[in-house]
């Protein structure tokens, strides 16, 4: 696996991979990885990806001021021993200077209200507009045919979808399912943040999903199901940030009255004491 921070390397090994007919698949993530980031490879691959580049970069733009972006975990060795097991072809790394030689604070601002407020959004004001901005220079550096994203942060994919499209950007951006530990709990780099009592009532975020799940099948009112989604979140202890039934395609509310039609997700964000996690379930 070749590893750089040095973006003419990184651009004249793609280039040539390119001029070879390689077709490059990019999975950017901030590292600290588990079965969740790794199973993108093989969703890359079926993808149709033949080169798989990855990215490690803890993005200071996405963390608010009393966020984690201190505390993130940063476990660059154990991250590249881990792609290379799973036949990686290149990793960026770039150190914070690299990705903002100026100055951090600098910014180039993807406004998308009706997206990037919403949902996460409304808790983490600046945060979508952080993701756009890194995911944008990532984009023009690697170059990528496919650049692949999780389900487990669906809006997050939505606003990436948007914004290659609005600025025909030649890169087809897939989604991957979400990688669950036994219990249901999505796998996430923040669950190492909770205690032991905490973990043991985590997975009862997914369980809210699935029993939304079933209500929309029964066709329960929208509204109620939402409601019953909270009460069960907040009888076990977690504060609820949002629990929402959404459009799939463009996260837009039904209309209570109107009937269901499918393509829909069920979001949910909570915080059991100081860690905050999310989690979806798609109905297509
Ligand atoms: P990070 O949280 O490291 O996630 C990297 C990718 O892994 C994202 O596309 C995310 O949706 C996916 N992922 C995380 N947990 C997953 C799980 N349990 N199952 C499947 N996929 C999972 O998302 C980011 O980094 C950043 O915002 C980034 C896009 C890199 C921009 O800084």
């Amino acid at each position: 696996m070749i590893i750089s921070e040095d973006i003419d390397i990184i651009r004249n090994h793609i280039k040539s991979w390119k001029t070879h007919g390689e077709k490059i698949g990019f999975i950017p993530t901030m590292g600290n990885l588990h079965k969740g980031h790794i199973s993108l490879i093989s969703s890359l691959k079926q993808a149709g990806a033949t080169k798989i580049v990855t990215s490690i970069f803890v993005n200071p733009t996405q963390f608010g001021i009393n966020e984690d972006y201190a505390k993130y975990p940063r476990t660059l060795d154990s991250d590249e021993k881990k792609l290379s097991e799973h036949n990686v072809d290149l990793l960026f790394s770039p150190s914070t200077d690299i990705m903002y030689p100026k100055n951090p604070l600098s910014r180039l601002i993807i406004e998308y209200p009706e997206y990037s407020n919403i949902l996460c959004g409304e808790n983490r004001p600046t945060h979508f507009s952080g993701v756009l901005w890194v995911v944008n220079k990532l984009f023009n550096i690697i170059n990528p045919d496919i650049a692949i994203f999780g389900q487990k942060d669906y809006q997050q994919y939505i606003l990436i979808k948007n914004m290659v499209k609005d600025l025909f950007m030649p890169i087809t951006i897939a989604c991957s399912p979400i990688i669950r530990e036994s219990d249901g709990l999505a796998l996430s780099s923040r669950n190492q943040y909770l205690s032991k009592q905490e973990r043991l009532i985590a997975p009862k975020l997914y369980e809210s999903l699935k029993e939304a799940k079933i209500s929309i099948d029964r066709k329960l009112k929208i509204s109620d199901i939402e409601n019953n989604g909270i009460s069960f979140l907040r009888r076990n202890n977690f504060l609820v940030e949002y629990f929402s039934i959404r459009r799939s395609n463009d996260l837009k509310k039904f209309d209570n009255n109107q009937p269901f039609s499918r393509s829909i997700i069920i979001l949910a964000a909570v915080k059991i004491g100081r860690t905050r996690l999310i989690d979806n379930i798609l109905l297509t």
